[in-house]
């Protein structure tokens, strides 16, 4: 039996080619070097989680709308820009195992490049002349720089209680998450209860989603992620595993990871804090809120017609939680 990734990819194959095929149809910049830029975000081995959920939620509730590979795109359009913005505020050197946009093209120009990609979104959001998916396209963009800019706020304030931890993430991931669901089922035609059931498993899954990924920061290394491990701690960026961790390691284990924060940390060092908060119970905290917002998204979905696409977003939230990547 394969992986639960395998599984998920061979099922979509199909749709995952066709999304691509539609994202370089889509993307359409004047000048080469937005292109460039953008192009280097884009194509660069993303999952394409996003679109996928809202293609997959459309056609769970029935839908077959001739624009919904426009409309799935717009997730992605959204996600490569934040991400690109995320990468100049995080001062982060690798995305996907490449060179972060900004450090090939220039801060200045990659923003930009960022900006353009939302009013891209919005664009083929406009095309849909549905005001209800309009709005959430907008409400989406609002939130997620809100939340980056309530994460920036935070920076190296190690005292982070989990409520506002919560409020980051769900600002800068879950809402982006919730909008392709909730898209996905609005394109479909469905009703208003329909919309928020479609809506309440792509926030859960995107909670999920965040808390795994803050994670893997601390278990996976640089080849398996992509990025470089530990890269939360080094921008003072207080996540899940360390909250939960600090509040019950001994006081000489919190002052040593007080003073490494923020700080260009030796590995060495960063291997001393991940079994420490391994040993205060961080990772199976995080693990055990992680699982109770799969299965709070599985959930949602429950009173959706069952059929190959429930059961295949139903896997995808599995996946939120057994992913390495
Ligand atoms: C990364 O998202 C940013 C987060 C919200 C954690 P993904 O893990 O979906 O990134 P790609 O597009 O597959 O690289
Ligand atoms: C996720 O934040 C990125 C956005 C939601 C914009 P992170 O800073 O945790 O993501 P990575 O770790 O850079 O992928
Ligand atoms: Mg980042
Ligand atoms: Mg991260």
């Amino acid at each position: 039996m394969g992986s639960l990734k395998e599984k998920i990819v061979g099922a979509v194959a199909a749709d995952l080619a066709a999304i691509e095929k539609r994202l370089e149809a889509n993307l359409r910049p004047e000048l080469d070097l937005v292109r460039d830029i953008a192009g280097h975000i884009l194509f660069s081995g993303g999952k394409r989680l996003r679109p996928l959920l809202c293609l997959l939620m459309h056609r769970a509730f029935g839908g077959s709308h001739d624009l919904v590979l426009d409309v799935a795109g717009i997730f992605e359009f959204l996600h490569a820009a934040t991400l690109i913005h995320d990468d100049v505020v995080d001062g982060a050197v690798l995305r996907r195992g490449k060179s972060a946009a900004h450090t090939l093209f220039g801060p200045a120009e990659s923003v930009l490049t960022g900006d353009f990609l939302l009013a891209r979104s919005l664009n083929l959001a406009a095309a849909t002349a549905n005001p209800e998916i309009i709005s959430v396209i907008a409400r989406i963009t609002e939130q997620m720089a809100q939340g980056e800019i309530e994460q920036l706020r935070n920076r190296g304030n190690l005292d982070l209680t989990e409520a506002a931890y919560d409020r980051v993430i769900e600002r800068k991931t879950a809402v982006l998450i919730e909008g392709a669901c909730k898209t996905g089922a609005l394109l479909a035609g469905v009703g208003r209860e329909d919309a928020d059931a479609a809506a309440l498993y792509g926030r859960e899954l995107g909670m999920a989603f965040q808390m795994a990924d803050d994670l893997l920061d601390y278990t996976e290394d640089e080849k398996g992620l992509g990025k470089l491990p530990g890269a939360d701690l080094r921008e003072g960026k207080a996540t899940l595993p360390l909250i939960c961790a600090l509040r019950s390691a001994d006081a000489e284990t919190v002052a040593f990871i007080r003073n490494m924060a923020g700080t260009e940390f030796v590995a060495q060092d960063f291997d001393f804090v991940k079994r420490a908060v391994e040993k205060a119970g961080g990772m199976e905290q995080t693990r055990q809120r992680a699982m109770d917002h799969v299965a709070a998204a599985k959930k949602a979905i429950g009173p959706l017609p069952d059929g190959a696409n429930k059961d295949l977003l139903e896997m995808l939230a599995e996946y939120a939680l057994v992913r390495k990547q």
